[in-house]
């Protein structure tokens, strides 16, 4: 995959989502350190290091080198305060206690792709995509979509579909992908979707539920999604506070169910008379219930529509407010 060099006006970045609300439920204050773990084309970034002007730092993390490039060049005038790792989330801790030297107040995920992920050529995310089936956010994993399509049994790909994409046509949808193997291009793999779920005037594309299964699969995304929480929750000073936007339900079951029990004392059973789990409470929730993007952000800016935030502060000595 080529690094492209970037020359590109405000409005061609991300349109990141519910930035007024993670804004004020994260309550950055002036000489706060954060970490963006998901830093993509630097919005909530900006909106952060704005906030925690003049002396605050930034830790920026994002698995995709390219990002990592378009975060850099949209963030110039930060760069002092400003790291930018390229790696995946699953290291935060790594990386929090190598790079960055700093108690952290805030750290926010803002988890799945970047717009401009879906309107590239050449990584396989988009429908008429012809350049190969690729998928990896970082080119040095090791299994992209096209080993997935190519050689998984015919019932693997339909659990996958089925399972990571809620596709009610999975096992129609993992027939078609064998029967026109090999399957070459994210075009032809589109292709192969449509012979079986045509698209006949539906305003989503018929292959959406499935490459969403398949990309998944190949970055892994929930499992280090698990794995980022806990590490998240390790990483925060006292009395910081977490924000993670999902954008697919089994992804924010993930993070209610983490946040839901780690702000509980004991998890024994109602049968249980008196606790032998021993487990304490880590974390307060902030958000009771998920916070979505009002009418007007989904006008504005459709992509969010799905957006659901969750956050929560690590207990202990909480700080003034
Ligand atoms: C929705 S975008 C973030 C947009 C960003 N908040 C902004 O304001 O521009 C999600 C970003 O997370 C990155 N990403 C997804 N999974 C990741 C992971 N496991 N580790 C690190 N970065 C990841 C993607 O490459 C993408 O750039």
């Amino acid at each position: 995959m080529p690094l492209v060099e970037f020359d590109m006006s405000e409005h061609e970045y991300h349109k990141p989502a519910l930035v007024n609300e993670v804004m004020s439920l994260l309550n950055i204050k002036p000489g706060d350190n954060c970490i963006d773990a998901t830093i993509g084309d630097g919005g909530h970034a900006k909106a952060i290091l704005d906030a925690s002007a003049p002396n605050g730092q930034l830790l920026g993390i994002d698995a995709d080198p390219q990002s990592i490039l378009r975060a850099k060049k949209r963030l110039t005038s930060y760069f002092e305060r400003t790291q930018l790792v390229n790696d995946n989330f699953s290291n935060l801790e790594r990386i929090s206690n190598n790079k960055f030297n700093n108690p952290v107040t805030s750290i926010l995920i803002d988890l799945g792709l970047a717009s401009w992920h879906f309107k590239s050529a050449n990584r396989g995310f988009s429908f008429s995509d012809e350049s190969d089936l690729d998928m990896r956010l970082n080119p040095n994993q090791d299994q992209s979509a096209s080993y997935i399509v190519n050689n998984y049994s015919q019932s693997d790909l339909s659990n996958l579909i089925y399972k990571y994409g809620e596709e009610p046509k999975a096992r129609r949808i993992a027939n078609s992908i064998v029967e026109n193997r090999p399957v070459e291009t994210a075009a032809q793999l589109a292709d192969a979707i449509q012979k079986v779920s045509p698209r006949r005037g539906k305003r989503i594309h018929p292959a959406t539920r499935t490459f969403q299964a398949i990309r998944m699969v190949v970055n892994r995304e929930l499992e280090v999604l698990e794995s980022v929480l806990f590490q998240a929750e390790r990483v925060l000073e006292k009395g910081g506070r977490l924000a993670v936007i999902a954008y697919h339900s089994l992804e924010d079951r993930i993070v209610k169910s983490f946040m839901k029990r780690e702000s509980h004392d004991c998890l024994c059973g109602p049968e249980i008379a008196s606790c032998i789990c021993d487990h304490k409470a880590k974390l307060e929730l902030l958000t009771k219930k998920v916070v979505k993007p009002s009418r007007d952000e989904i006008l504005s800016n459709p992509n969010s529509r799905s957006a659901r935030l969750r956050t929560c502060i690590t207990l202990g000595t909480l700080p003034e407010t």
